[in-house]
């Protein structure tokens, strides 16, 4: 599934055999990132790290726009750049990634099927063919479909049965969510991919790679919310009774907080950057009385004191606004009231003070923000939350690994009809592009 460059064998903490490279790629609005990390092939690595970080490679995103590639040149030009960087500090030679996708063309849809027991137990045939009755949908031609994530199954109308190998009855029911992208947007990432010398190995949503590496088991189990607040999109995705059941995101981010004081302050946009991410806070209430801060004016000249409340009057209310239209979504959702363990916020812009305060209080639910851990070989400054997107697809890829190996050694594992679910969509993808 992952073509990566097999050019070093590393001996990592726990004695590893030869250890596959992975390569991560997440084209932010913002940046583009690439990890190189190892994974550890040891089988016996109970409790041990599942990979390393070799490298990172990050540069300024150019030429996309909410998810979309909006100039093919300036984009390959800034991929390169980042590619680079990571080949440089990991020492390997990157030849293929996985690639992270979000923004608001990503839709999410509940879907179920049917499928009669061949024998007298439940068979991964079996769970193969419910699995792709329940995928048998009409999807638009400007959609591709992305996953295929089993929710629950049913066994002769028993409920809630998460891994139905192995069990008896005659009729195997399948909930499922599919997960689509604009297929217009994932062709031209490709695209800018192959002109840069990548091949794109697999397409994963990347806020089902952030929920993996930021979300606890039991948190699924209760209810959570998973949303990435980055620059020019805020991305989500919600799990009630240990499944994903909605996907999603709008195209408002951190940007538009820079814009708005850019335009409010009549400043240029790297000031209004530099001055969000040094004075502002998403509470006014945060800023002290009388403060002042001096302003540099487009254009030039003299710089302009204001009152420091100024810049909180500015982000507070359109901060809001973005987690008012993110309620929105949630309560379209009809989960709402299933989400027990709240909202988990990362994404670059949750590192305003007082946003987890504001969105208490929009959202009226217990709020944490998250960030990736430090791991071996990540340097600190990416133990960020900008950095939870890109960090998930290697989580995500490590998981789907150890789910292989598991498989090999135990074919009734409860990893066996996501793996397949995946298998049947990856045919899907090399059909359409
Ligand atoms: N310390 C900080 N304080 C406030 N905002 C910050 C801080 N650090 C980063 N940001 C903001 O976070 C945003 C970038 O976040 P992130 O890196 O998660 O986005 P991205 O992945 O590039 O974009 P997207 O996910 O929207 O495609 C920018 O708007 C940036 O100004
Ligand atoms: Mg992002």
């Amino acid at each position: 599934m992952h073509e990566l460059c097999r050019e070093r064998c590393i001996d990592g903490g726990v004695r590893m055999k030869t250890d596959e490279i992975v390569v991560a790629l997440d084209f932010g609005s913002t940046k583009i990132t690439t990890v190189v990390a190892s994974l550890n092939s040891s089988e016996n690595n109970e409790g041990g790290a599942h990979y390393k970080i070799l490298g990172v490679g990050t540069s300024k995103s150019a030429g996309l726009k909410k998810g979309f590639v909006s100039n093919i040149d300036e984009t390959v030009n800034a991929l390169s750049e980042s590619i680079e960087e990571a080949e440089s500090n990991s020492g390997a030679k990157i030849t293929s990634a996985v690639i992270g996708i979000s923004g608001p063309h990503i839709q999410g849809l509940n879907s179920s099927g049917v499928a009669g027991i061949k024998g007298r137990e439940v068979t991964p045939v079996d769970v193969k063919r419910v699995i792709d009755s329940a995928s048998a949908l009409a999807i638009p031609n400007d959609r591709m479909p992305l996953h295929v994530i089993p929710q629950e199954y049913k066994i002769d109308g028993q409920d809630e049965i998460r891994d139905p190998l192995g069990m008896v009855g005659t009729r195997l029911e399948a909930k499922v969510h599919i997960v689509t992208a604009s297929r217009s947007a994932i062709q031209n990432l490709i695209r800018c991919c192959h002109k840069a010398g990548i091949h794109s190995s697999e397409i994963v949503l990347q806020s089902l790679a952030t929920s993996g590496l930021l979300l606890s088991q039991d948190e699924k189990e209760l209810g959570v919310a998973v949303i990435d607040i980055g620059g020019g999109t805020s991305d989500f995705a919600i799990y009630s009774a240990g499944a994903l059941v909605h996907t999603g995101g709008i195209a408002l981010g951190g940007t538009h907080l820079t814009q708005d004081l850019a335009i409010g302050l009549r400043t240029p946009q790297n000031e209004a950057e530099k001055l969000k991410i040094e004075k502002a806070c998403a509470l006014k209430s945060y800023i002290d009385e009388g403060a002042t801060l001096e302003i540099f004016p487009v254009g030039g000249g003299a710089p302009r004191i204001i009152q420091q409340k100024l810049v909180g009057e500015i982000v507070e209310p359109r901060l809001e606004e973005i987690f008012n239209f993110l309620k929105k979504e949630i309560l379209q959702s009809g989960y709402q009231d299933k989400l027990g363990a709240g909202l988990v916020l990362t994404g670059g812009a949750t590192m305003l003070p007082g946003t987890q305060e504001l969105a208490e209080r929009v959202f009226d639910l217990p709020i944490k923000r998250s960030l990736p851990t430090a791991m071996e070989g990540l340097d600190a400054q990416f133990v960020h939350p900008s950095y939870s997107s890109v960090l998930g697809l290697v989580e995500w890829v490590s998981v789907q690994k150890r789910g292989s190996r598991m498989k090999r050694k135990n074919t009734n594992n409860v990893m066996e009809p996501v793996l397949n679910a995946g298998k049947q969509i990856k045919s899907w993808f090399t059909d359409l592009v």
